[in-house]
């Protein structure tokens, strides 16, 4: 954990940017309009303040990558390359694993030996090999992509797993295998394979495509939807493409394996395929951690442009940017990368980039050119397109477009647009008095956890939140001494914190608190600082939750100094400040606490002498209090 960088290994899943001494960046864990996920380098620690979760570069990794707590340390290694000694795991533990993770150990293994079949297995190298080889793969390619060969035998793989430990359930699940008439088969015989990956490049599933053309025959065969291989959530690529996506602000969206890997192979990298499956909300949404650009790269034939079609609305409604080119027809983005060189591929996509509004329009112009039904329909579809775009400006911007192209008044493009926002509207049950559709709701964060004004619960976590911020920063006092002299004195804030509470027998009512404040008092005896990284990183899951929150809490001004006018740059310059008026509120809650009780006491008393001794005990507690108030309103106005 140490040896990892908290914004390297989370920027492999966010795009993040810097904003001020953090990092931010799109939730991956919810669909969010305005970033605001986190991830501080300097405290090493993330939070989504969209969904609440937080925590450091492993809990990172568990919530994303649903790794275990082994497998995100193994990760982290494997990045960093730190050897961590480990022994193959025995039949007896695979069996131990949970689900997800036996499924992923046995696409692992099938994937070795598909890759051994590949270029180890005679019948590999003849049919399948030199098959990939004429396609024009080179040999780091097909490392790179993993991609292997499924032998023909009938049931080759099954029982080559099965002698390795791995059970005739997972197979079945895997879809590696395929039962009929209690007898198990392969799946993929006599088929080149690619595995596709997930974003950390474990393996989800595979496609195999046939290696001779035989129309009783599909062309590919695929993994069947399983607890890891969801077809509409996965992009085929996005593994190998996400830094250049990031890079290259884009994101190229191609139909099929084959044009990922070639498109790579020229040096173009930041490419994913749908793989066959029209493209779904979800898969775009993959797309969206990275960049807000697609460019569509498709065959020119119908079912091509029919397919770009869809999914142009679709990226539209995620308030994407989304261009398209469509290639010449009979030609796909694999057949024209092995045709041209590196430069003219990239020079033709950039040449052939249209806009939504062009695409559509030189596509719908030719056949409506002179049917006036034809136009206004084609008209409709267009607007209809730009109604779908979250965003006002842009649907504004595109408007305009639409009209120079169509030549028609921006205002009648309006009006229609207008009439289908308000549709839209309705037909999700709201009736809007604008003319226009309104911004979807600006975020805002969760409600804090209600506050019961009875507890003190607000006061001791500021007092935590300063021990975790600043426990080791140094706060100066003037103190007068025996012989009426001015000393200065330095002492650290957990030290001045723990010795004030103490002081006045003051104890955190919260138990997480109370365990927090306990660890710095044992700490302190042993004369050191605990510092955050130690409670981000607690054994108690409670405490490194409440420690990510305390440490990606914005510091908020407390509402006397709002009050007063009092302008505070940062914190840290007004310590002394804040550790004194947080001690004193927390004190003052305390004193009102007793003092509730006490009133409750005297209600109930029915003894005089009782009676006399509870008022005494008011009066003097009431002192306390204004006593304690006083000093709060010194200390935050001086
Ligand atoms: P294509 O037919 O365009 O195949 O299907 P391709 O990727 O260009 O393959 P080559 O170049 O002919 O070898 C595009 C994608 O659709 C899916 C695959 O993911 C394929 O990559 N597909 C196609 C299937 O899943 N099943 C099929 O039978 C055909
Ligand atoms: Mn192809």
């Amino acid at each position: 954990m140490e040896a990892s960088r908290i914004e390297e290994v989370i920027g492999e899943f966010v795009n993040l940017k810097r904003s001020g001494k953090n990092m931010k960046g799109f939730s991956p864990f919810t669909n969010e309009t305005n970033a605001s996920f986190f991830v501080s380098p300097s405290k090493n620690i993330f939070k989504c303040f969209s969904s609440g979760k937080g925590g450091n570069v492993v809990s990172f990794l568990m919530e994303h990558e649903h790794f275990s707590y082994p497998e995100a340390l193994r990760y982290l290694a494997r990045k960093y390359n730190i050897e961590i000694e480990e022994k193959e795991p025995s039949p007896e533990e695979l069996m131990q694993l949970n689900e997800r993770e036996a499924l992923f150990h046995l696409n692992a293994f099938a994937q070795k030996s598909y890759t051994d079949n590949l270029f180890d297995h005679e019948e590999g190298k003849a049919i399948c090999l030199s098959y990939l080889k004429e396609r024009g793969y080179r040999d780091e390619t097909i490392r790179k992509f993993q991609l292997g060969y499924g032998l023909k035998t009938w049931d080759a793989f099954s029982r080559h797993a099965e002698n390795n430990g791995y059970k005739k359930e997972y197979l079945l699940k895997t879809g590696l295998s395929i039962e009929k008439e209690d007898r198990i088969y392969d799946r993929f015989r006599n088929r080149a394979i690619f595995p596709v990956h997930n974003l950390s490049g474990r393996i989800l599933g595979f496609g195999g495509r046939i290696l001779v053309s035989d129309e009783n025959k599909p062309k590919y065969v695929n993994s069947p939807e399983s607890e890891v291989y969801n077809k509409s959530q996965i992009l085929y690529g996005l593994y190998f493409a996400k830094n250049a996506i990031i890079r290259e602000d884009n994101c190229y969206l191609v139909e099929g394996y084959t044009d990922v890997i070639t498109l790579h192979q020229a040096g173009i990298e930041n490419v994913v395929a749908s793989s066959g499956t029209s493209l779904t909300t979800e898969q775009i949404k993959l797309i969206k951690r990275y960049t807000a650009n697609i460019s569509i790269l498709y065959d020119g034939d119908t079912a091509g442009i029919k397919a770009a079609f869809r999914g142009i609305d679709l990226i539209l409604e995620e308030g994407m940017n989304v261009k398209i080119v469509l290639f010449p027809e009979g030609e796909d983005p694999d057949s024209f990368a092995m045709n041209h060189r590196s430069n003219e591929v990239i020079s033709f996509i950039e040449g052939n980039a249209n806009d939504f509004i062009k695409f559509k329009t030189q596509l719908l112009k030719k056949e409506a050119a002179n049917d006036p039904v034809k136009k206004a329909g084609l008209i409709r579809e267009i607007v209809e397109s730009i109604s779908l775009i979250p965003d006002a400006i842009y649907r504004t911007v595109y408007i305009k477009e639409c009209s120079s192209i169509l030549d028609i008044p921006e205002q009648t493009l309006m009006n229609e647009l207008n009439k289908m926002l308000r549709k839209r509207f309705q037909q999700k049950g709201r009736v809007s008095p604008l003319k226009d559709i309104p911004e979807p709701p600006v975020y805002a964060p969760p409600p804090q956890h209600e506050l019961d004004p009875q507890t003190a619960e607000h006061q001791e976590r500021n007092i935590i939140r300063l021990l975790l911020n600043y426990g080791s920063d140094d706060i100066a006092f003037e103190e007068i001494d025996e012989t009426q002299k001015r000393v200065s004195m330095v002492v650290k804030v957990a030290q001045f914190i723990i010795n004030d509470l103490k002081e006045d027998e003051i104890q955190l009512q919260d138990p997480v608190y109370h365990t927090i404040l306990n660890e710095y008092i044992l700490a302190l005896e042993k004369e050191f600082i605990p510092d955050e990284q130690y409670f981000v990183s607690h054994e108690n899951a409670d405490i490194a939750r409440i420690a990510v929150d305390l440490l990606s809490t914005p510091y908020e001004l407390s509402k006397n100094w709002v009050k007063n006018k009092i302008i505070v740059p940062t914190e840290k310059q007004h310590l002394k400040i804040s550790v004194e008026s947080s001690l004193l509120a927390l004190k003052a809650k305390e004193v009102e606490r007793q003092i509730t009780t006490n009133q409750h006491r005297i209600k109930g008393s029915t003894e005089e002498q009782d009676l006399l001794i509870l008022l005494e005990e008011q009066k003097r507690l009431k002192n306390v209090s204004r006593e304690i108030n006083a000093r709060l309103s010194r200390i935050i106005t001086k």
